[in-house]
């Protein structure tokens, strides 16, 4: 079960009156898996002062192994990869985000959260990723920037996914287009839940 609680905005110059427009900060509390996780956030990240309801139903439909490696894919401030290395202590997370705000506050986060088996770095997509092979690649993926970027995302999951790796993509009911480009590169796609207006999709990578 996954819980969220109120957010606490906060920031140092809150009673100031600045003329220089501070980035605000945000502090979230994410509950998963027996783990009370702390976030910040900060303006200038995608759902910043709440953890966005595609990532908690994507982050409910993973079936994650103890072990192995996996790739949260557009991590943002981290609520998910954070999420999941901190359920599964043996398995190794690697966080990108093309944002280095974004890459920064996963950082934060990941220190905050003394979390052991979790790294984030700036990539824009797979291009930091070289030689690297995963188990699961999940994401929220950014509808925002476009099948240019989504498209590639999907295409590149094949190449650095394991044999029987899977892709795991959590979208909003309307994006067709995703599910079958998913389809047209893997040979297969299901759907593994639909919850508040948001669908999961899996692509398991075969010979
Ligand atoms: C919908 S948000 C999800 C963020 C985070 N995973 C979450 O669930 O809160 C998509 C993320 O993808 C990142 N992104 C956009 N284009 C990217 C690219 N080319 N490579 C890597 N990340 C990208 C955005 O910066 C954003 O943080």
């Amino acid at each position: 079960m996954i819980l969220v609680h109120e957010n606490v905005p906060f920031s140092p110059h809150y009673f100031t009156k600045s003329k220089t427009k501070k980035p605000r900060k945000y502090n979230i509390t994410l509950d998963f898996g027996g783990h009370t996780i702390s976030l910040v956030s900060s303006s200038g990240v995608f759902s910043k002062d709440h953890v966005d309801l595609g990532t908690l139903v994507l982050l409910e439909s993973l079936v994650l192994p103890e072990e192995g490696e996996v790739l949260d894919m557009g991590c943002g401030y981290g609520a998910l990869g954070i999420a999941v290395a901190k359920s599964r202590p043996k398995l190794k997370v690697t966080m990108v985000d093309v944002n280095p705000l974004a890459v920064k506050l996963a950082r934060e986060n990941i220190e905050i959260n003394q979390v052991t088996n979790a790294t984030a770095l700036r990539s824009d997509l797979y291009s930091q990723l070289k030689g690297k092979k995963f188990d699961i690649i999940f994401s929220n993926p950014p509808l925002a920037a476009g099948y240019k970027t989504i498209f590639p995302m999907i295409e590149g999951a094949k190449f650095f996914l394991k044999e029987s790796g899977c892709l795991v993509l959590v979208l909003r009911k309307g994006t067709n287009a995703i599910p079958r480009k998913m389809k047209e590169v893997f040979n297969n796609v299901s759907l593994i839940s639909r919850r508040s207006g948001y669908k999961v999709f899996l692509s398991r990578k075969t010979t």
